[in-house]
């Protein structure tokens, strides 16, 4: 078994020093706490707040305790005191490979070798070469353009859908996020004292989660419920909509899955009111299968978005579609045009990144989805048992390589339900107190863990020994 005891992230001492600063208080740790434990990350944190507005470049990296990263490879993240993690945070899910994939870095650093640059005129063969990887296995893109972000990809998706159906409202899911513009900043993790008692069918306001977004706007988007097609038809009923957008499995509060026949229904739908369906698979597309979940559920969108495990932890993100829809891009009449633009769009680190993880991806028959399902599996039996052993009221959602534990007595078909019923305090009192055991679970409650090919049994192991270890400390 490999040992972890030749790091200082589980030297007992270390491990000891971070569990005693680190759970003194769960729900936020004070800074003083952060600086016992990490000294070097604070000092760091202390002269970027100098320059940067709360010392982080976005908001939701934000967390308590406050740790600088300065290294990753493979399964594990090491921070300025020299710490290391199991890391299953995955900067938010991009490293299904790990972190510095050997494949990947040495595809990009042979491009940049080969001189290739940023040309801003005309079309490349790398670029090429990634839309037709892309467009042989998926089956919703029939074609695709690249943009650098998920949050871009999913507004130029909501742009084309109101051109080509000359509707404006658009239906988003509670719980779900789809970036940052003023379509969708709104509803993430509503807190159920401000979202009231369950609405079904019917819809709840627009709860903005960004300053700035004009009143106007927000009237344009209707938030239901995931797994309610009943509140789709509604809405259809009493507005024009042009798109509903939705993750199709629910990945930014924890793993909430469609239920049976769930998916099929917004296609129905869909067809039905003349809608455009468009899932966005930033998270759950490479992640899973390529092709995306919508593969794994046969069921076929309008238009998909892809982005993080695409190009593994670079930054580019990809709208696909039908032919139809997409040449929308390039209409004939100027009016009807939809503008994509950018300067940085399909630049060639990027691509060269995501044509080598699906390159990766593809070779020896899929053997990294079989490798972390196996993985995923151990982690949800190991953690199934731990929580028995415990009499612990919580569950265990997977899907694939990412799985999230909550603290109730069932998985949540919807935020709504796992705002009621979910223990807050508990899951960030494990997240925050693993950190200390050398696991790095991203301490926000109910965010979702992912596991990487580069992850081993081992590393599962060791794992669920320090998550039963928390546990028990935390309960005794
Ligand atoms: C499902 C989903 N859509 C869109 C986005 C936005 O992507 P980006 O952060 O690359 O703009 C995210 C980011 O977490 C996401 O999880």
């Amino acid at each position: 078994m490999r040992m972890h005891t030749g790091t200082k992230s589980v030297d007992d001492s270390v491990a000891a020093t971070g569990r005693a600063a680190l759970t003194k208080t769960h729900a936020v740790s004070t800074e003083a706490d952060a600086s016992v434990a990490h000294p070097k990350s604070a000092e760091i944190f202390r002269r970027n707040r100098c320059f940067i507005p709360g010392g982080v470049v976005s908001v939701n990296r934000a967390v308590q305790p406050e740790i600088v990263f300065t290294k990753g490879q493979g399964a594990y993240i090491w921070d300025a005191d020299g710490n290391r993690y199991i890391d299953y945070h995955a900067a938010f899910a991009p490293h299904l490979l790990g972190h510095n994939d050997p494949h990947v870095t040495d595809a990009v650093i042979s491009v940049l070798r080969k001189g290739a640059s940023l040309y801003g005129s005309g079309t490349t063969e790398l670029e090429g070469r990634l839309a037709e990887l892309i467009c042989q296995h998926v089956p919703a893109a029939e074609c695709v353009q690249f943009l650098n972000s998920g949050s871009e990809a999913t507004c130029q998706a909501l742009r084309l859908a109101r051109a080509v159906t000359g509707k404006d409202h658009i239906i988003v899911m509670q719980g779900g996020y789809n970036g940052w513009h003023n379509d969708v900043s709104c509803n993430l993790m509503t807190p159920l004292e401000i979202i009231g008692p369950r609405i079904s069918p019917g819809e709840y306001p627009y709860i903005s989660i960004s300053a700035g977004v004009p009143r106007e706007h927000q009237q344009l988007v209707h938030p239901i419920n995931f797994n309610d097609l009943q509140s789709v038809e509604y809405v259809c009923q009493n507005h024009s909509i042009a798109a509903l957008i939705t993750e199709p499995v629910l990945q930014n509060v924890g793993i909430i899955g469609p239920e049976a026949g769930y998916l099929e229904g917004l296609r129905e739908l869909a067809d039905r009111f003349g809608f455009i369906l468009i899932f966005d698979e930033v998270k759950t597309g490479f992640r899973h299968q390529i092709g995306g979940y919508a593969t794994l559920a046969s069921v076929r969108p309008d238009l998909v978005v892809y982005g993080k495990a695409i190009a593994n932890g670079y930054p580019i993100a990809v709208l696909g579609g039908r032919k139809e829809l997409m040449d929308w891009f390039v209409h004939g009449e100027p009016s009807k045009r939809v503008l994509l633009a950018g300067t940085y769009n399909a630049h060639p680190v990027p691509t060269a990144a995501a044509i080598a993880t699906i390159e990766r991806l593809l070779m020896n028959g899929g053997e990294v989805y079989r490798h972390v399902e196996l993985l995923g599996q151990k982690m949800q039996d190991g953690l199934e048992r731990i929580l028995r052993a415990l009499s612990l009221k919580a569950v265990v959602a997977r899907q694939g390589s990412a799985f999230c534990v909550y603290f109730m007595d069932h998985c949540p078909k919807d935020w709504h339900d796992l705002a009621a019923c979910h223990d807050f305090g508990r899951d960030q009192q494990l997240r925050v107190g693993l950190i200390g055991r050398g696991i790095y679970f991203f301490p926000t409650a109910t965010k979702q863990c992912s596991i990487s090919f580069a992850h081993t049994e081992d590393d599962v192991d060791f794992t669920l020994e320090q998550i039963k270890n928390q546990l028990k400390e935390m309960i005794e």
